[in-house]
């Protein structure tokens, strides 16, 4: 009688790297996998299988080893060796995704699938979120990571200290005593992956499941959702041309143990919170015990004098959490970010950090703290906010020019974005729509609404695109917003 051996197909592929042992190996595998072998099934012995397949019978004695090792197959003495019983079921398992399906936890299904990385890489203007590396930057980069690679010990590439590297650490805490009037020392300062982990970090150390916080109201997608994530109980409040409605927010939830804002540009609106909003809300968390997460994403690029004050900044109860990022400043890669974290809290926060992620990199973090040290972050900084402010002047000027009867455009004093509000009850989610259509990218903002009434308008992003891109942009969008409000 003919064995299995001579049915199947095999295809050993001589000239391959995958030594022979390990094809047959595999083929025996995966015939058991998709059920041509079945548990029981006798294998042929070796010196005829090696007789078989024209190679040397020590392939096969390897191979044969090796499955019997993984229990793909059991020797019964005398009699010889046969596809384990073990493996029966394996695959029925395998052809059934179906199955797996059914048993996602309801947990992995509360993870939104958010607009991610597909969107934030798209380099169509007007995306939000992009940077531009001039040839200075990209130069100056290439030569530290080479030297740090150079200079990198035995010492440097092990496990090191959660919070970042000691340099890091105090090449930031300088800067944003000097930039951000952020009252901090530099053992305060935790390297993050960025402004995300930050936030996530803080959420864990500060809320308990059930807690309320403060959100604004419209305001940023993301730190809303990780706070539902934490089944944490997130109340929007208001934004007016003044920042978060503090009044609003007392009132709406006295109990708060927490408020989560950005103070210098409100996210999307881009409005800064006035001072005397700034003391009503330290007032407010020093009387009730809330903590304030200030998220100070772009304050590098503040368009018409120095970057505002922090927030944290006027904090004498140390009550704020600072976070800030080089992601915005530098580009999203980099993934990157710190917060200035209060006494009272830091061990627990530096604790977090290690549970979740044991460390930052530590190459990176050489790279940037080098970057810093030696002068060209802040030299970056300042070509960055020139070139940014003219983008930001080009898509202005072309939008107000040609739609001025459709929108209104709201000249940001910081950021990287501005927002264009629609006139005539034009719809946003619309305009995103055929826009996006057009080649364009744009960001309807009523979607950033919770609970406040929607305001129509464009978030467009104007960091990440040269002049001569956003100029015949702009044209196009204004043409297709005022079409639009023709309809
Ligand atoms: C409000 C806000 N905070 C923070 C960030 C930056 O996040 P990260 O530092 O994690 O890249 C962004 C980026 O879009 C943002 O819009």
């Amino acid at each position: 009688m003919q064995g299995w051996a001579d049915l199947y197909s095999w295809q050993l592929d001589r000239a391959s790297r995958t030594p022979l042992s390990r094809q047959i190996y595999m083929q025996v595998c995966s015939a058991v996998a998709s059920g041509a072998l079945c548990a029981g099934a006798r294998m042929p012995s070796s010196r005829a299988m090696a007789r078989q397949l024209g190679v040397a019978r020590a392939s096969v004695v390897s191979a044969y080893e090796q499955l019997l090792a993984e229990g793909y197959v059991e020797s019964r003495h005398g009699s010889g060796t046969f596809i384990s019983n073990d493996v029966a079921g394996l695959a029925t398992r395998r052809r059934a995704p179906r199955a797996i399906k059914r048993t996602v936890p309801t947990m992995a299904r509360a993870f939104p699938d958010f607009e991610r990385s597909a969107v934030q890489g798209d380099a169509r203007p007007f995306n939000t979120g992009r940077t531009l590396i001039d040839a200075r930057t990209a130069d100056t980069w290439r030569t530290l990571t080479h030297r740090a690679v150079r200079q990198f010990g035995s010492n440097d590439l092990g496990y090191a200290d959660p919070a970042g590297l000691t340099a890091l650490r105090a090449n930031i805490c300088d800067y944003l005593r000097a930039a951000r009037a952020v009252q901090c020392e530099a053992e305060q300062i935790v390297i993050t992956a960025g402004t995300q982990q930050a936030i996530d970090i803080a959420i864990r150390v500060l809320l308990a499941p059930g807690d309320e916080v403060w959100v604004e109201d419209p305001g940023y997608p993301l730190t809303h959702a990780q706070l539902l994530l934490a089944k944490v109980r997130p109340h929007a409040i208001p934004v007016d041309d003044q920042g978060l409605i503090v009044d609003t927010g007392r009132r709406k939830a006295p109990r708060a143990r927490a408020v989560f804002v950005t103070p210098s540009h409100q996210f999307p609106c881009g409005v800064a919170m006035s001072m005397a909003r700034r003391l009503e809300l330290l007032a407010w968390a020093r009387q009730s015990g809330a903590f304030i997460v200030e998220d100070d994403y772009t304050s590098e690029f503040r368009y018409s004098g120095p970057p505002l004050a922090s927030l944290q900044g006027l904090d004498r109860s140390e009550q704020v959490i600072y976070v800030g990022t080089l992601n915005k400043a530098l580009f999203p890669g980099l993934r990157i970010g710190y917060a200035a974290v209060p006494r009272a809290l830091l061990q627990a926060f530096v604790g977090a950090r290690y549970l979740i992620d044991r460390q930052p990199a530590t190459l990176q973090q050489e790279v940037v703290s080098q970057f810093m040290q030696q002068g060209h972050f802040a030299a970056h900084v300042r070509r960055m906010r020139q070139l940014y402010r003219e983008q930001r002047d080009a898509l202005a000027e072309t939008l107000t020019r040609r739609a001025a009867g459709s929108l209104d455009v709201a000249l940001p004093d910081q950021g990287m974005h501005l927002v264009a509000y629609l006139r005539d009850g034009t719809s946003d989610v619309e305009i995103e729509e055929a826009a996006r259509r057009a080649g364009i990218i744009v960001r309807a903002i009523s979607r950033f609404y919770r609970s406040a009434r929607p305001r129509a308008g464009l978030m467009l992003g104007f960091s990440g695109f040269p002049r001569q891109l956003i100029v015949p942009a702009a044209a196009r969008l204004a043409r297709l917003v005022a079409s639009r409000g023709r309809d």
